[in-house]
């Protein structure tokens, strides 16, 4: 392949064809073929196609990797041979792990040119959502969990409902079972029912210098540049792995050389948070394994997290910096971009595909913190929703927001918890429409559930769909 594929919305795992939209391969198959490619973007939940593509023999015979890649790599835990040229053979030294575990590791330290393993104590684990791993994906976790036992703290990623108020949402019985099963699995395994694509505000905090071991995308990018830990972006199944060993090899975004900016971008003067999502999905499409340096005179934590994400669903981009603003202190890097408001604006209409007459707002991706909640529901005040909203956040800010919700209710917004739109089945749920200001739940939306979508500002939003009280 030409260019990178997103695993998890860019092949039909029924037929292994590329439907990924702009791939310079869409249309191609790669079921039994042998695919050679540079890496991967997107959601590291791709980890889990690799498990569908086999057994609706649709799986590539083997895949040559370019680049060190965790969440490509991890097809090696489908049966499927992953290579790259001029490994040399590592060993991990741990008589207490698991052999199939460890042979893994030391094969994907072999891969990727590692040469050495860190210790880690923190895993976040993603791919959680029956709607995102499917019945292979469930199945592989309901026998591995009879095998295995998490030896550090793993936190999770959102499940495909809101675990209590699932009947509310209206999601079917059929799905709620089998989502319940993933998390039983989990949780017989030891991970910790965060249920958050933020748990470094619910729990799980790793220090700077660090190395985590952290699925979810936009979680990785945001430990990389804002708290300085040190993890790649890694496949979901490989977290399983990791938490179950307390080890991860070391290369990619854990050395210091990977870490240096080689990207300097200059925006026009962002105006508001969907500013923020748009830069960085923007330099994501252009330069998909960049580390950037954003110069932008101020980021909010809702910025820095808008930046994390975004960044990471158009592209592969796990760490940036702002001088001034993240830990580390770069400020020049050999190639520069500016980026002006029109190209915003133009990517906005690009990921969107209707204007007006939504079914449903969806706000939270990532999910909201509790400052963005208090602000959101400021902007709430005195109004009344005129059409469904909906948004998410982690239960374990269910207490404290309680203050908040009675101007959030009587809005007539609904809290939802354990979830989000991307990977609950909204679909099933008879929406076509909806409304958000995230560039990532927009990608998402569009490709995964088949939604179409309108990418706003909250403000526009809250102007556009709600009135005077
Ligand atoms: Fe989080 Fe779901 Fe977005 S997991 S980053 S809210 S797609």
């Amino acid at each position: 392949m030409s260019a990178p594929i997103s695993w998890l919305d860019g092949i039909d795992v029924r037929t292994g064809r590329i439907v990924q939209e702009g791939h310079p391969q869409k249309g191609e198959s790669i079921a039994g073929r042998i695919v050679r490619l540079r890496g991967s973007t997107g959601s590291t939940v791709g980890a889990y196609i690799f498990f569908a593509l086999k057994r609706n023999n649709a799986a590539p015979l083997k895949i040559i990797l370019e680049e060190p890649d965790s969440v490509t790599i991890a097809a090696e835990l489908a049966g499927i041979p992953v290579e790259l040229k001029g490994v040399k053979e590592v060993k991990l030294e741990d008589e207490e792990i698991d052999e199939s575990l460890k042979r893994y590791l030391e094969r994907e330290a072999s891969i990727s040119g590692a040469q050495r393993f860190a210790r880690i104590k923190s895993v976040h684990i993603s791919g959680v959502s029956y709607a995102t791993i499917g019945e292979a994906g469930r199945e592989w976790l309901s026998e591995i969990a009879s095998k295995i036992k998490f030896k550090v703290t793993a936190t999770t990623n959102p499940a495909g409902m809101d675990l209590i108020s699932w009947r509310d949402m209206g999601i079917p019985e059929g799905f709620a079972r089998k989502q319940v099963e993933i998390v039983d699995s989990l949780i017989e395994m030891g991970a910790l029912p965060t249920f958050t694509c933020i748990p470094y505000l619910s729990g799980n905090l790793p220090v700077y210098g660090e190395s985590v071991c952290w699925g979810e995308s936009s979680a990785v990018a945001f430990v990389n540049s804002v708290i300085g830990a040190r993890s790649n972006r890694e496949g979901a199944t490989k977290t399983i792995v990791a938490a179950a060993t307390g080890y991860t090899p070391l290369y990619g975004k854990h050395l210091d050389e990977n870490r240096v900016p080689d990207l300097a971008v200059y925006p026009e003067p962002l105006e508001n948070l969907l500013h923020y999502y748009l830069l960085a999905y923007y330099t994501g499409l252009q330069y998909p394994d960049s580390v950037p340096i954003y110069n932008v005179k101020r980021a909010s934590l809702a910025e820095l997290k808008a930046l994390a994400a975004a960044g990471a669903a158009s592209g592969s981009i796990e760490m940036y910096h702002i001088p001034g603003i993240t830990p580390n202190k770069f400020s020049y890097a050999s190639k520069s971009i500016r980026v002006t408001k029109r190209d915003l604006l133009s990517l906005r209409e690009e990921l969107s595909s209707f204007d007006g007459g939504t079914d449903l707002v969806v706000l939270g991706c990532p999910h909201l913190s509790l400052q963005e909640i208090e602000e959101l529901s400021e902007l709430m005040n005195g109004r009344k929703a005129i059409v469904k909203f909906w948004i998410f956040t982690a239960r374990a800010f269910m207490p404290l927001i309680e203050r908040l919700k009675w101007k959030i209710e009587r809005f007539g917004a609904k809290i939802w918890y354990d979830t989000c739109m991307v990977v609950s089945p909204l679909e099933e749920l008879g929406i076509k429409k909806v409304t958000t200001n995230s560039a990532k739940a927009a990608k998402y939306l569009s490709s995964l559930r088949g939604l179409e979508v309108e990418l706003l500002d909250i403000k526009e939003i809250i102007e556009r769909y709600s009135a005077p009280e």
